[in-house]
């Protein structure tokens, strides 16, 4: 078992291509209202979780919900892809305007599983190239996130890593 310390008070940033299992892994370790979802503030906004032109207004209003949040001391979780820069400096940003650490939790799987899943998924119609593109973003990724000031990064190689995971709470104080 991986134990995955992070603090009781955080903004927990999920990092992982299309299909690598986030969604999966914020229902199994975190209460539903815990987990803000580009995909919901997608369809919130535009009526369409995929609509990735409706992504900046979603993320505006993702980013005042979790600061709502963030101040009322709620542990507060971003299902997303996180793979951009600018995307993960939103979040810090958000963390630190609240004086909340951001931690991120990469979730590395092989790109062949991650499109085997991805296929057989109706919700999601983006061709391999853009699957190739998110690993390579990914890739870059790994040597951004502590200077970016997540303050733990957590990376879960491979399916059988990321289901020995297990969530354990600090006490901040
Ligand atoms: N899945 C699986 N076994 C796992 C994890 C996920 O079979 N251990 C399946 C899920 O049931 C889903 C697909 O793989 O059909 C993608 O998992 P999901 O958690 O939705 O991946 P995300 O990373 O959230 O993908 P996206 O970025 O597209 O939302
Ligand atoms: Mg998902």
């Amino acid at each position: 078992m991986t134990s995955l310390d992070i603090p009781e008070l955080a903004l927990v940033a999920l990092v992982g291509i299309s299909g690598s299992g986030k969604s999966t892994f914020a229902r199994r370790h975190f209460a539903s209202t815990q987990v803000l979802s580009s995909d919901a503030f997608r369809a919130m906004v535009a009526d369409d979780e995929n609509d990735q032109s409706a992504s900046a207004e979603a993320f505006d209003v993702l980013h005042y919900v979790a600061g709502k949040r963030l101040r009322a001391g709620r542990l507060t979780v971003v299902d997303a892809t996180n793979l951009q820069p600018h995307a993960r400096a939103g979040l810090v940003r958000v963390a630190r305007e609240h004086d909340v650490l951001p931690v991120a939790i990469v979730l590395d799987v092989p790109e062949v599983l991650a499109w085997e899943r991805t296929e057989e998924r109706a919700d999601r119609t983006f061709g391999r190239p853009v699957l190739a593109r998110m690993s390579r973003d990914l890739r870059r990724t790994y040597g951004q996130l502590a200077r970016e000031g997540f303050r733990k990064v957590h990376v879960l190689r491979g399916v059988a890593e990321i289901d020995a995971a297990e969530v354990r709470y600090e006490k901040l104080f």
